[in-house]
């Protein structure tokens, strides 16, 4: 059986302008009996049938086709593809043309997809913005309105309006360093400088800079036994620095008064080192587990307390450690504690 699906417009001529010839060269034999008359009228039928419907292929179809598709690969052709429009295209049956077509069709649908996402994401975004920034706005706005009617006048909360105020300013300037922060990341515009150093020191560094937060919840930072010996990583010292102060602050102000912050630090494998901060605080339940990383996520037991931050540290460490080509990760359990992990690369000579 001829496979009419594959036919090239060649093929497709040459068929239709056969069939046309057929029988009109059969109504010369029959009727005037002579069987080279047929043949030449055969021969002649043919070729001008073949040489008309390809003309009109090539000048109604095939340039509309070609029309078409120099308009879905976008606008204007390159050399190789101007050979493609004139020498391949004219090759392709019908039925390559329309799988070309849809294939175009569903990479535009995904990219359609990605753009519908990225709007519904910038949605969100803003409107997590203005509400982080409502609340200090609004309590900057209330004490300089209070000390403006007045207040300003008495010795009893003067001072202690403007500290307030000072407190909501600073939340602020947090915020914005952290959103320039978060936008240098996703754009890539800040390099990395990777160095070697040992990976106990910095966080020893870290547990001395925090020391007057863990110490006013009487919060304990240690090492855990075991991983006293220096390991060596190679990374970017100042951006580990800020994604151990960002899971050291979150370990103690999700922690418990009198508990216990750890820092385990694990070679995995030639290339790996491992390092966990652990605390044994309020935890967090299995349904914000993979959400904590999110740009402005908070869970409500984060929320309840009250205590300042806008959930942009652990999108920033994430961006960090990614930015190494690691990975960062999240073990908790409700009430029993927190321990978030990450990889870095080994020493490198
Ligand atoms: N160690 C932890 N124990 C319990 N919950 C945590 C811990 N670390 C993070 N979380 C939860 O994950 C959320 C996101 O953390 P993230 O550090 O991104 O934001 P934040 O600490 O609320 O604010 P920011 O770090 O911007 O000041 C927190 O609000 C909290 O609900
Ligand atoms: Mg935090």
């Amino acid at each position: 059986m001829l496979n009419t699906k594959n036919l090239s417009p060649a093929h497709l001529s040459a068929l239709t302008s056969l069939m046309l010839a057929i029988p009109v060269a059969v109504y010369y034999m029959v009727l005037q009996g002579s069987w080279g008359i047929a043949l030449v009228v055969l021969l002649a039928v043919f070729l001008f049938g073949y040489v008309l419907i390809l003309y009109v292929f090539e000048a109604f179809i095939n340039r509309k086709i070609k029309l078409i598709y120099k308009f879905i690969y976008q606008t204007k052709a390159s050399k190789r593809e101007e050979m493609y429009y004139k020498y391949i295209l004219p090759q392709k049956t019908i039925d390559e043309v329309r799988l070309d077509v849809e294939k175009w069709a569903e990479q535009r649908k995904a990219q359609i997809e990605v753009l519908e996402s990225n709007e519904a994401y910038r949605k969100q975004f803003l409107q997590n913005l203005s509400h982080e920034f409502k609340t200090p706005i609004f309590a900057i706005q209330g004490y300089v309105d209070t000390l403006l009617n007045g207040a300003i006048d008495d010795p009893n909360v003067n001072k202690k309006f403007l500290q307030n105020a000072a407190k909501n300013v600073e939340r602020m300037v947090n915020l914005v360093n952290d959103l320039d922060a978060i936008t240098k990341l996703e754009s890539g515009e800040q390099p990395l400088y990777k160095q070697n150093f040992v990976v106990q020191d910095l966080v020893k560094e870290v547990f001395e800079t925090l020391s007057i937060k863990t110490n006013s919840r009487n919060i304990k930072c240690s090492i855990k036994k075991g991983c006293e010996q220096p390991v060596t990583v190679f990374a970017d010292k100042e951006k580990i620095l800020q994604v151990l102060v960002n899971l050291v602050e979150n370990a103690t102000k999700y922690g418990r008064n009198d508990g216990n912050i750890t820092a385990s630090v694990y070679k995995t494998d030639e290339n790996h080192v491992l390092i966990e901060i652990g605390d044994d605080g309020i935890g967090i339940a299995e349904e914000h587990l993979g959400r904590i990383f999110e740009r402005f996520y908070r869970t409500d037991s984060g929320r309840s307390r009250n205590i300042g931050g806008s959930g942009l540290g652990l999108s920033i460490c994430k961006h960090i450690i990614e930015a190494h080509g690691q990975t960062i990760h999240v073990r908790s359990k409700p009430d029993v504690g927190t321990t978030i992990g990450f990889t870095l690369a080994s020493r490198k000579d």
